[in-house]
């Protein structure tokens, strides 16, 4: 039996290979459409975004650096065997861990969706990711949360965690509204917020 990490270096292969000959595999659901075709594209051309901070890699995501040519992505992922679906730019480590592993003040825009409560599961390790994530957002940084409000993946929503607390709500990119259901069937929700 491969372990983890050959089943995700071999799907990783297969998949840079379909995708050069034009056959992406791609999530096709309402939710993965708006962050790929809207919300992203729109963070990229954003002139005051440099240097933005993509955390939780999968398959599915691992052509999300291409889709901000112009900007400076960072990848972060728990799992090393996920490294494979990262960018170039790539840190294994816990997000409760950031501030271990990039500079305050050096982001503008951290992107964090379906790590909340998939993963990033503890009190403690929520607000140091999160108050973690903030610290190494610049002044006017935005933070955009990806998260589903449906046990057990709510047990703490952004409302109970103290980090967002210091932020000011923000639109979502690509947007006129700070939060969005993406999908009623997982209630994902879009959330933005940027540093005062
Ligand atoms: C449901 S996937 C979401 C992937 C992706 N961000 C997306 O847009 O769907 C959750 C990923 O977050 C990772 N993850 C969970 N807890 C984490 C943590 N504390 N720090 C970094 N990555 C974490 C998991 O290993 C998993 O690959």
């Amino acid at each position: 039996m491969p372990g983890k990490a050959e089943l995700y270096r071999t799907t990783a292969r297969l998949l840079g290979a379909m995708d050069k000959t034009g056959l992406m595999l791609r999530y096709r659901y309402g939710d993965r459409r708006l962050l790929e075709n809207v919300v992203l594209p729109a963070l990229d051309r954003d002139p005051a975004v440099g240097t933005v901070l993509l955390v939780g890699c999968a398959w599915y995501t691992r052509h999300y650096p291409q889709l901000l040519p112009a900007t400076d992505v960072i990848t972060m992922e728990i799992d090393p065997a996920k490294a494979v679906f990262g960018g170039e730019r790539h840190i294994v480590a816990d997000m409760a861990h950031i501030a271990e592993h990039i500079a305050s003040g050096s982001l503008d825009a951290v992107v964090c969706n379906g790590v909340l409560g998939w993963g990033l599961d503890e009190p403690n390790a929520i607000e140091l990711a999160f108050s973690g994530a903030v610290n190494c957002l610049r002044p006017s940084g935005l933070l955009l949360l990806g998260w589903n409000d449906v046990p057990p993946r709510n047990a703490y929503p952004p409302s109970s965690i103290a980090a967002f607390g210091k932020l000011e709500v923000a639109d979502i990119p690509g947007l006129r509204t700070h939060s969005l259901v993406a999908l009623e069937r997982n209630q994902h929700c879009y959330q933005a917020w940027r540093k005062p």
